[in-house]
C-alpha cells in the first residue's frame, strides 16, 4: 500500500492531516500499536518541517507486512549541517513559529528515536530528502 500527500509550506490549516491519515490507513491494515505510534511520529515531525522550514513537498508512506517507510521530500533552503539539525534542541525556527509552539529543535531527534534506519539528504538551496524505516514487530502470539 503506498498512500502519497502534497505538502504546501506554511499551510497551517492542514498542517497533520496527512499524518493523520497515514494513522488510520495503518490501523485499518491492523499493523502493531508500537510500529503505527512510530510510524506517526516520524511522519508528523516530517510533515511539520515542510510545513514550517520548506516551500512545498510530499509526503509519502508505503506499507508492507514486516515495515513501513516514510519519505519526505521537499523544494527549500535545504539543511546546510544535519548532524547538527538532529541535535536536540537546535531550531532555525523564528519567533513567530515558537510562538505557534513549534521549533522545540525536537522533531528530527524524536524521528531518529522512532525510526529503525533513517537517511538525510539535502542540498542548500535546493531541499531535503528524508526517508524512514520503522520495522513491524510483531507480538508473537
Ligand atoms: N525540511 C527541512 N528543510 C529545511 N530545514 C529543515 C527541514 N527540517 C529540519 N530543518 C532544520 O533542522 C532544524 C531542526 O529540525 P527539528 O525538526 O529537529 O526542529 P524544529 O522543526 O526547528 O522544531 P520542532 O520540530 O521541535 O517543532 C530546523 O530548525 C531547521 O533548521
Ligand atoms: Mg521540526
Amino acid at each position: 500500500m503506498k498512500l502519497e500527500f502534497v505538502i504546501e509550506g506554511m499551510d497551517f490549516t492542514r498542517a497533520g492531516e496527512a499524518a493523520a491519515k497515514i494513522k488510520k490507513a495503518l490501523q485499518l491494515v491492523g499493523m502493531e500499536v508500537e510500529t503505527v505510534r512510530k510510524s506517526v511520529i516520524v511522519a508528523y515531525e516530517a510533515e511539520m518541517n515542510i510545513v514550517i522550514h520548506a516551500r512545498s513537498g510530499t509526503l509519502t508512506a508505503r506499507v508492507y507486512p514486516d515495515r513501513v517507510e516514510i519519505e519526505a521530500a521537499d523544494e527549500g533552503p535545504g539543511i546546510p549541517d544535519i548532524s547538527l539539525a538532529l541535535q536536540e534542541g537546535y531550531s532555525t525556527a523564528p519567533p513567530h513559529i515558537r510562538e505557534m509552539g513549534f521549533g522545540a529543535g525536537m522533531g528530527l531527534p524524536n524521528i531518529q528515536r522512532s525510526s529503525d534506519e533513517l537517511h538525510i539528504d539535502s542540498k542548500v538551496g535546493i531541499g531535503t530528502k528524508l526517508t524512514s524505516t520503522i520495522m513491524n514487530r510483531t507480538s508473537g502470539v
